[in-house]
């Protein structure tokens, strides 16, 4: 049975220590969250994953890793500042302050139902800074509220850095921080948050092509590597366009209340680099973009056939990283009815993903032939460089097996008193729990297979 609510997981990652309230001792602080020892080692993975499909499996696409404090003009020309905003509307009966076009029901409080509410207000979702010496408390900075603005003005850096020819991308992760009204759904709406993006600069007359490839790359990606199955995908095209795009749509994962937003494709069309470049009237810039006099820095693609040099389009991937490792969990749990009253919880994660590759549990603590051997294999397999192996400490074997099934672990690896005399060990599988002994020296190689298999 997989995940009947969010809330199902939420137990799951504070005790077996994958998320945790942020400030949590002085009550919390919302829309924050701390990640501990395995939802770190899950979203080094995710992260890795994505790292891996855009730069390392391809030759057009660069990294980078921007300033998350971030000068104000670049906020103002993005437009940000002007119009990155959630319609407020609070309530004068109770005082809750809600984001009217995430009511319920438009004219009454989800709170406590009162009529009695205060018109919509626009409130800025990004967060000021006041910085330096010299600051008198007046906003100098923002905390950045996306990855994609920091690459678009990182666009000459890079270019210049390694040159290519169009298309070629920019890809980039790291934290964000918007002042959501009403951060919910754990970690789906956060107020720190950290993002997947990647812009992918194209010559405009390809934009359609390119905005089709990208969404069908993508969903392969949530398929094959995340391993999501696709009908818990879709693709739904956004309704209503935002003034800079000219095609965008979500790619929606099916949570346990219904399909929500993982990842946007957005076609971005000249709006970026035709915002931020300076001497915008020597290009045809075919976007909306407000008049700029102070970027020091042409943002242009020199065609080395032609000549030409013109504002290259923009085809965006935006992925939440939290949300992602949300939906993996979500999909990974499980509940076992085993018979007999028995149940087990196991989270069936892709090995790839998995915060613990594998566990080694000696029987007995007490004997230290035992322990020397598990200790052996345990270096062993840490000598693989495939992430982080486990030694247990407790010989109580169900509570290791329950233990690693609940955080994921593909393979259990038990020492016991048969292994002294024919130095095989148990190797028990997380999904099928069978289990087959295996000899001491092939360990290493049947963990490299099931690692590299990455089947769930
Ligand atoms: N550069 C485009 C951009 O930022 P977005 O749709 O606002 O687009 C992209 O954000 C992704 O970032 C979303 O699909 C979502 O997964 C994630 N995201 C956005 N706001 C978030 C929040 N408050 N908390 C967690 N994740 C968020």
């Amino acid at each position: 049975m997989p995940a009947k609510t969010v809330n199902d997981i939420v137990a799951l990652c504070k005790r077996r220590g994958f998320i945790f309230t942020g400030s949590e001792i002085y009550g919390g602080l919302g829309g924050a969250y701390d990640y501990g020892p395995y939802g770190v080692e899950l979203m080094k993975n995710i992260r890795a994953a994505w790292w891996n499909a855009m730069i390392y499996s391809r030759n057009d696409i660069e990294g980078l890793d921007a300033a998350v404090i971030t000068n104000r003009l670049l906020w103002k020309y993005s437009g940000h500042e002007s119009s990155f905003s959630d319609p407020l509307v609070e309530c004068k009966k109770c005082g809750a302050r809600m984001r009217q076009d995430k009511m319920r029901d438009q004219t009454k409080c989800d709170n406590c139902g009162s009529t009695d509410l205060t018109p919509p207000r626009a409130y800025q979702l990004m967060m000021g800074l006041s910085i330096g010496a010299t600051a008198d408390g007046a906003i100098n900075a923002y905390l950045r509220p996306e990855t994609a603005t920091t690459t678009y003005t990182n666009f000459k850096n890079v270019m210049d850095a390694r040159p290519h020819k169009l298309p070629f991308g920019i890809a980039q992760i790291g934290k964000a921080f918007r002042n959501e009204i009403s951060p919910r759904g754990f970690v789906f709406r956060m107020r720190e948050f950290e993002q997947a993006e990647m812009q992918y600069f194209v010559n405009p007359a390809d934009d359609e092509k390119y905005f089709e490839m990208w969404k069908e790359i993508r969903m392969a990606w949530w398929v094959n590597v995340l391993g999501i199955p696709a009908e818990k995908l879709r693709f739904t095209p956004h309704e209503k366009l935002a003034h800079y795009a000219k095609a965008a749509g979500d790619i929606e994962y099916e949570f346990p209340d219904g399909f929500d937003e993982v990842e946007g494709i957005h076609n971005r069309q000249d709006f970026d680099l035709g915002s931020h470049t300076k001497a915008q009237d020597e290009f045809n810039i075919q976007a909306n973009v407000m008049d700029n006099r102070d970027s020091t820095t042409k943002l242009a693609y020199s065609d080395p056939q032609t000549g030409e040099s013109f504002i290259p389009f923009v085809i965006e991937t935006a992925m939440g990283v939290n949300r992602a490792m949300l939906a993996v969990m979500l999909d990974a749990y499980t509940e076992e009815d085993l018979g007999d009253g028995k149940s087990r919880v196991v989270l069936k994660l892709k090995p790839a993903l998995a915060p613990v590759k594998a566990a080694v549990i000696p029987l007995a603590r007490n004997v230290p032939e035992l322990v020397n051997i598990a200790n052996d294999i345990e270096n062993d397999l840490r000598k693989l460089h495939i992430g982080r192996i486990e030694m247990e400490n407790s010989g109580n074997i169900g509570k290791n097996y329950r233990r690693h099934d609940e955080i994921g672990t593909p393979v259990c690896i038990t020492v016991d008193h048969q292994t002294i005399e024919d130095h095989t060990v148990t190797l028990r599988y997380r999904d099928s729990m069978q289990q087959e002994r295996v000899a001491i020296a092939d360990v290493p190689a049947r963990v490299m297979e099931i690692i590299n298999k990455n089947e769930k």
